[in-house]
């Protein structure tokens, strides 16, 4: 007998993770995104990630006819960001400095806000309850550098600053 939804949301958030903002671009060349804590790097060979959206999520349609989204790895300080990505406003990416991928069919890449990012082309879409899994085949990115943004129990926080390795000399 599975667990009842209030509990299976209380497991799921004992897990902290780091926050990304899947984004892609509707027919239209419209940018398009949501807030995703649902993030995993599958394989090494070939290079895959998971993402998986709620059927209710707005970007689902718009990201099954893409076929090409972009993983923005948050950076630390960019909670307002994360908040406002978690909505469902239309118009999300007002005032928000964004690049298109060349390589992921014009996606966004939120250049001020990430630590790392990863352009993606859908290799597989997975139906699976109220969630849609897609994999995505990692065909460039790069990594930013800087502390990035977790989350752990609806609560954000920022990754300490890196401190210099001791000198052995
Ligand atoms: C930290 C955080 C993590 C989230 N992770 C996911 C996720 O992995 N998948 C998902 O579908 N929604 C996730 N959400 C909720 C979506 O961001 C939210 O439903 C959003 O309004 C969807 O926008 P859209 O309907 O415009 O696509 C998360 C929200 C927050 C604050």
């Amino acid at each position: 007998m599975p667990v009842d939804r209030a509990t299976f949301r209380e497991l799921a958030g004992a897990f902290p993770s780091g926050v990304t903002i899947v984004t892609t671009v509707d027919e239209r060349g419209a940018p398009r995104g949501l807030t995703t804590q649902a993030f995993i790097g599958l394989s090494t060979e070939p290079p895959l990630v998971l993402v998986s959206l709620d059927r209710a999520s707005r970007t689902l349609a718009v990201l099954r006819r893409s076929r090409r989204f972009v993983v923005n790895v948050l950076k630390g300080g960019s909670e307002d960001l994360s908040t406002r990505f978690a909505t469902k406003a239309d118009d999300k990416f007002d005032g928000v400095p964004w690049i298109p991928s060349t390589v992921a069919g014009g996606a966004p890449i939120l250049v001020d806000a990430v630590n790392a990012f990863m352009e993606c082309t859908v290799a597989d879409v997975i139906e699976r309850g109220d969630h849609v899994v897609f994999i995505g085949s990692v065909d460039g990115g790069r990594v930013v550098g800087g502390p990035p943004l977790l989350y752990y129990r609806r609560t954000y926080a920022s990754w300490p600053e890196e401190k210099p390795a001791p000198s052995v000399l």
